[in-house]
């Protein structure tokens, strides 16, 4: 049987991360041949993560500009990808997430009639604004997609109520629960100094980021005003936040902490080292979604600087809280975790609703199986919610 042709489309870090166990197990498939395609949206946080799963893109659109805007980057990524389909001519083509590369692939695969494969599919805050242009992005995903995959059962039902056809939905765990699982086996050390020295000190350590385009403004001020409150109050803990290359939150946040000695602020730091940080961290305080993901699966209690998510799966489960972005919420919030070891175990509980590990040979079991070369894999089912959690779930999305 000949090989099918799936070509991979991605352009920031957290697609890079949760596409790499993706494409290594397309590689591996002898139903499928896997090319990769980045579009270069993220420049040096995207090559970092393929350079640590040892990717290599067959083709790279180079868009990369600081600070272009939303539609130059889609323009600029729609046009490139016209040349990629010419030159490769897949059978399908698959996205992931909601950025925007993940929804300009798809649009310009839609436009050439390349059926679209949407991994991470079916998440929602069914608020088009928070966040932007996310909701927006994955919602139009969602539109073009042939083949849904979803990372939860909730997921599905988010899918399920849009009226998507049930048949048409894989639920496969999360990808990045392979990718985390995967490089935390490995044998990793700090390649900043300060950071061998926090881990070497035995104090305790908080894990920080922020980087959400909602949250520019007003709203990073006040996150970089509780950062310096908090580290202020609690001296004998160690605040490290590998911070985003983007400048509007590097020119708020920076000028906030600086002077404080247990605040350490790094570039961002690479896949391996940035997850054995999150291993060494008593509490993880964040607006990405991919640590919302990851740090509950190690345990760890994580706040949430968002006033609502996507992903209610941890809260449901009870490691994740949302903690909005006002400082004194967010002071109040961290200090209760650090200062009371009740409240610290209720959240410090390993639980796994994004993934098993599995994720990435479920994907490519339902894309051969799309293509018809194959069979899908029996779904992710270890978090399998009742309907009363569904509802709850459902309901603590709204803000
Ligand atoms: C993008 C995604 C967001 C995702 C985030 C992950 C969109 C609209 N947003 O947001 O969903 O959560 O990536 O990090 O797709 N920069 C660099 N080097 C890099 C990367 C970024 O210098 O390697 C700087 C540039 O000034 C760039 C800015 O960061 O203009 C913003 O990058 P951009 O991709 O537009 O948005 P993100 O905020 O990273
Ligand atoms: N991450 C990383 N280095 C860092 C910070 C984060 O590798 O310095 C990883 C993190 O483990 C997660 C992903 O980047 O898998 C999340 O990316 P980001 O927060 O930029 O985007 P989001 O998930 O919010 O879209």
């Amino acid at each position: 049987m000949e090989a099918k042709k799936l070509l991979v489309i991605f352009g920031t870090r957290p697609e890079a991360i949760k596409v790499a166990p993706i494409i290594q197990a397309a590689k591996t498939s002898p139903q499928l041949e896997c090319v990769v395609a980045v579009t270069g949206q993220h420049r040096e946080m995207l090559d970092q993560v393929n350079t640590l799963f040892g990717i290599v893109p067959d083709f790279d659109l180079d868009v990369f500009a600081k600070d272009q805007s939303l539609n130059r980057l889609v323009a600029r990524i729609i046009d490139g990808l016209d040349g990629v389909f010419d030159e490769c001519a897949p059978d399908v083509v698959l996205v992931q997430g909601d950025t925007t590369s993940a929804v300009a692939g798809a649009i310009a695969a839609f436009y050439r009639g390349i059926p679209v494969v949407h991994a991470e599919a079916g998440l929602r805050s069914y608020n088009l604004f928070s966040p932007f242009p996310e909701e927006a992005n994955r919602k139009l995903a969602s539109q073009l997609a042939t083949l849904h995959l979803a990372p939860t059962m909730f997921n599905k039902r988010n899918l399920l109520n849009e009226g998507v056809s049930e048949q048409n939905i894989v639920v496969t765990g999360n990808t990045v629960i392979d990718a985390l699982l995967q490089t935390l086996s490995d044998d990793i050390s700090f390649s900043d100094p300060r950071l061998l020295e926090v881990e070497s000190s035995g104090r305790r350590l908080v894990t920080i980021t922020t980087h959400r385009r909602e949250n520019h403004g007003s709203r990073m001020t006040s996150i970089a005003r509780a950062i310096a409150e908090i580290a202020a109050t609690v001296p004998e803990t160690d605040f490290v936040l590998p911070l985003h290359w983007n400048p509007a939150v590097r020119d708020q946040i920076i000028p906030a902490i600086s002077g404080l000695d247990n605040v350490v602020v790094t570039d961002p730091l690479n896949y391996a080292e940035f997850t054995k940080l999150l291993s060494l961290s008593s509490v993880v305080l964040t607006d990405s979604g991919g640590v919302q993901e990851e740090a509950p699966s190690l345990g760890k209690p994580v706040l949430v600087m968002r006033s609502n998510t996507e992903r209610p799966e941890g809260i449901v489960a009870g490691s994740v809280k949302l903690v909005g972005t006002a400082t004194d919420d967010i002071v109040r919030e961290m200090l209760l975790l650090l200062g009371d070891q009740a409240a610290f175990e209720s959240m410090a509980t390993a639980i796994n609703p994004y993934g098993d590990g599995k994720a990435s040979l479920r994907s490519v079991a339902a894309i051969a199986e799309l293509l018809h070369v194959g069979e899908r894999a029996e779904e992710f089912n270890s978090w399998n919610p009742s309907e009363e959690q569904l509802v709850r779930a459902a309901q603590m999305i709204q803000e």
